[in-house]
């Protein structure tokens, strides 16, 4: 390796830990499944529609655990801000000397937005009914009108979830071509070069191990509500 490539890789900070990222692309992947099974039906395909639903619930629960015990990006608190924080985070931003290592304030909100859409989603898609066939595995638990009031939530939710995704491909696509910043290869290799003078730290990440073990609480739990209901 030469000089400056040394140079680069060496300046380089963690950010995203493994949870963060695989969380992250096993989302995209059963989110698409999930779309993609909605809108076609037919009785395979939402099967399947029915058990991607379940996982995301689960991947979920799993992100806001870990939004209380991963690593330090990962963390609520370090990327959940006040009115405050947004507006100076916007001011710098005009002034061209914002830059945060995880999540910014505003990319903070679409973050929550999205985990509380998902989990709306899941949930109301467990009590939803087609009219046909086809029940969610708690829809005989409510009344046929409790069923399709959240049928009805369940496909608002979906519409508001395809400008939400729309939105954050947007943003994506704006920090590359307006702000030359690259968002995708740090979700995929964990890492990032802070500009020069930003002074980020180094921070050691979480364990998988310890992820591991929260994955299977929540799949323990949801599979134990199952049972009992
Ligand atoms: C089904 C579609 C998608 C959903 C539901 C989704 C959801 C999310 C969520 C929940 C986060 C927060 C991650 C965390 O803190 O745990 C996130 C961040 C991120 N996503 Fe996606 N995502 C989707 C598609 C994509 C695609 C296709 C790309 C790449 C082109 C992408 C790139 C990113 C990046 C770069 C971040 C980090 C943004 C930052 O630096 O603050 N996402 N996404
Ligand atoms: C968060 C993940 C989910 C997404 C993104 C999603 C998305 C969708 C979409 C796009 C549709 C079609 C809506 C339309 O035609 O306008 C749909 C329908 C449906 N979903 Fe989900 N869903 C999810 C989770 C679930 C879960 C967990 C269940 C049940 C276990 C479920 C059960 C159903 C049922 C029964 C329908 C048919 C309703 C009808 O035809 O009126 N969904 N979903």
């Amino acid at each position: 390796m030469n000089e400056p490539e040394q140079h680069v890789e060496k300046s380089k900070i963690r950010v995203w830990d493994l949870p963060v990222r695989l969380f992250h692309w096993l989302l995209v992947v059963l989110v698409a499944v999930s779309i993609y099974t909605g809108l076609t039906g037919g009785l395979k395909g939402m099967d399947l529609h029915m058990v991607s639903g379940q996982a995301i619930l689960c991947l979920v629960a799993f992100r806001v655990l870990w939004g209380f015990i991963g690593s330090r990006h990962a963390r609520f608190v370090h990327f959940v801000r006040g009115p405050r924080a947004m507006l100076a985070y916007l001011r710098d931003s005009r002034a061209g000397r914002a830059w945060t290592p995880g999540h910014n304030p505003l990319g903070a909100l679409s973050v929550l937005a999205m985990l509380a859409l998902l989990a709306v989603q899941g949930t109301t898609g467990l009590f939803a009914n087609d009219d046909i066939f086809l029940e969610g595995p708690l829809a005989a638990k409510v009344s046929k009108g409790t069923s399709d009031y959240l049928t009805f939530i369940h496909h608002l939710a979906a519409d508001a979830l395809f400008i939400l995704i729309g939105l954050h491909l947007a943003a994506i696509l704006g920090y590359l071509v307006v702000k030359r910043d690259n968002l995708v290869t740090p979700m995929v290799t964990g890492r990032k070069v802070p500009p020069a003078g930003a002074g980020a730290e180094d921070r050691p990440f979480a364990s998988l191990r310890r992820a591991l073990l929260v994955l299977v609480f929540v799949a323990c739990v949801y599979w134990s509500l199952a049972a009992w209901l």
